[in-house]
């Protein structure tokens, strides 16, 4: 571990150019408004020393990360009794991300070209008392026992680094000269950042993508950043827009953009206005959405439940059967939810059954059971069936014994429901179809906090190889949960079938 020693006097700075100018001149970034906040709140143009601790909460694609980088490199050019710590939430960000920025900064504008240094892929090396170097945010240990006379901390995505390091990091913070720039998008109040704003110490700076050049003048200027574009696909995904007419006492649950009213949500907040949210702990699906969108039995006694309102005569009736096989360990039930559907819509959730000690083939046989009950009565049973490992059974007696279903295999590849989004497999396909029905009010789901919850639980996540969204693994949602998402996946599974007959119908009339 490179250790340096201490007391020595601060060294003159090297005769380089201001923060602001380096950046705009040297690295060629646009330093519009708040990165100039930011470069004049770390290093001042008349030259008095900065704030040593500054913290920026920022939506996504602010250009956080390049402004890291350029911090990072001009710090370390212009003081050379310095040594720069910088680390991120994981070591692939650490590495690929701000090591990515720092790298590519100094290779196109040819930084430390002719110069006596050493350059490896997480670390630049003049000396071994002034040097720049990426720090794992997994090793506390690595983080620590470093001294100079000049050291600047600087912290990616510091909402995912944990205390432990943090402590570690701001324990090299002794010296005069020291200073500490974390960047986040405010995505956890469980966090650092969130307790360094509270407390007050810290020079805050916050960017909402509405200061953005590029939103504001709805231009390109700069390329690769956040975009109206963007915003208007976020918000698609993330809120509904208001239709009827804002009230006064509401106003606060919504923000307006291009005089259209939208509801606030944990991830508009955070990754749109750079408000701080609890992301972390909040689904995919957001909590007030599911309640939003539950049919109530209201007066309807609890034995005819079953019973749901009559489908207008000589209209076709279909129902969905969505079947989520319990694995048998662990407790996780098999769960059958199933859904009515109304030609005018919505479509209502009826009764769930579930089974925690029923075998392969007779889940299978329950299934058959339904199928020809629904011929009998003449309506059309679309039958998805979770065929994932054990599942892979029940599909084969149902395959053996004809009847028509859907086996749905949650790791393979998705069906391309949802063009321009990137997904890494059908589960997650799946959980995309829920929420835009949920959204768009075409379904109603049963009224049951318990299965409500489930659905919440489920949270976004990014597949480690290709950066698609993928679904939280089950086991990890469980761990949280205190009990398996069966009833919120047999759900997600009834409405995929039913797309994927949509999709079997429209191919039959291509010719
Ligand atoms: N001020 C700028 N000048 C030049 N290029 C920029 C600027 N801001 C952003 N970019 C470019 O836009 C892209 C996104 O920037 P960057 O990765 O720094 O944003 P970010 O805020 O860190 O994003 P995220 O929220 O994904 O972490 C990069 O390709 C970067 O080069
Ligand atoms: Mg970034």
């Amino acid at each position: 571990m490179p250790r340096s020693q201490t007391q020595q006097t601060a060294t003159q700075p090297a005769n380089l150019p201001s923060l602001h100018e380096f950046a705009e001149k040297t690295l060629g970034i646009t330093v519009w408004p708040k990165i100039r906040e930011i470069f004049d709140a770390f290093a001042p143009e008349d030259g008095t020393p900065g704030s040593r601790k500054i913290l920026v909460r920022s939506c996504n694609g602010a250009g956080k990360t390049t402004a890291l980088a350029a911090i990072c490199n001009w710090y370390f050019m212009t003081y050379p009794d310095s040594i720069v710590l910088t680390t991120a939430s994981s070591w692939n960000q650490v590495r690929w991300n701000l090591w990515g920025e720092i790298r590519r900064q100094a290779r196109a504008a040819k930084l430390y070209d002719g110069r006596e240094v050493t350059m490896f892929e997480t670390k630049i090396e003049v000396t071994e008392k002034h040097f720049m170097i990426g720090i794992s945010p997994n090793i506390p240990e690595n983080a620590m026992g470093f001294h100079a006379p000049r050291i600047l901390v600087a912290v990616d995505e510091a909402t995912g680094v944990t205390r432990e390091i943090m402590t570690a990091l701001t324990g090299n913070l002794t010296g005069e000269h020291a200073q500490i720039v974390l960047i986040c998008n405010p995505i956890d109040r469980d966090s650092y950042p969130f307790e360094a704003e509270q407390s007050g110490d810290w020079t805050v700076i916050h960017i909402s993508a509405f200061d953005h050049p590029n939103v504001e003048n709805d231009s390109e200027e700069i390329p690769g950043a956040v975009s109206r574009t963007w915003i208007v696909d976020r918000l698609k995904s993330w809120t509904t827009e208001l239709t009827q007419n804002l009230l006064d006492a509401t106003r606060g649950l919504y923000i307006k953009w291009l005089d259209r009213w939208y509801r606030r949500s944990p991830m508009v907040d955070a990754r749109i206005l750079g408000e701080w949210a609890d992301l972390e702990h909040e689904g995919f699906i957001p909590l007030d959405l599911i309640k939003a969108r539950v049919w109530s039995r209201k007066g309807i006694p609890r034995e005819r439940w079953g019973d749901l309102p009559p489908v207008p005569e000589g209209a076709p009736r279909v129902r969905a059967l969505g079947v989520d096989i319990g694995r048998g360990v662990g407790g996780d039930a098999t769960v059958y939810a199933s859904f009515e559907i109304y030609p005018d819509g919505p479509d209502l959730q009826r009764l769930f059954v579930s089974t925690y000690d029923e075998n392969l083939m007779e889940a299978a046989e329950r299934i058959r059971n339904e199928y020809e009950e629904c011929c009998q009565q003449g309506i059309e049973l679309v039958i998805a069936v979770d065929d994932t490992g054990l599942g892979g059974g029940v599909c084969d007696k149902l395959k053996k014994d004809g009847i028509p279903h859907f086996p749905v295999q949650f790791g393979a590849s998705e069906r391309g429901l949802f063009p321009g989004k990137e997904i890494a497999n059908t589960r997650a396909e799946m959980y995309f179809l829920l929420k835009e029905e949920l959204l768009e009010g075409t379904i109603r789901l049963l009224d049951s906090d318990r299965f409500h919850r489930e659905i919440a639980a489920v949270r976004l996540d990014r597949h480690e190889g290709n950066h698609r969204y993928k679904m939280e693994a089950k086991n990890i949602t469980k761990r949280r949960l205190g009990r398996s998402t069966d009833f919120a996946d047999a759900t997600a599974l009834a409405r995929y079938g039913l797309k994927l007959r949509e999709i079997e119908k429209r191919k039959k009339f291509i010719p």
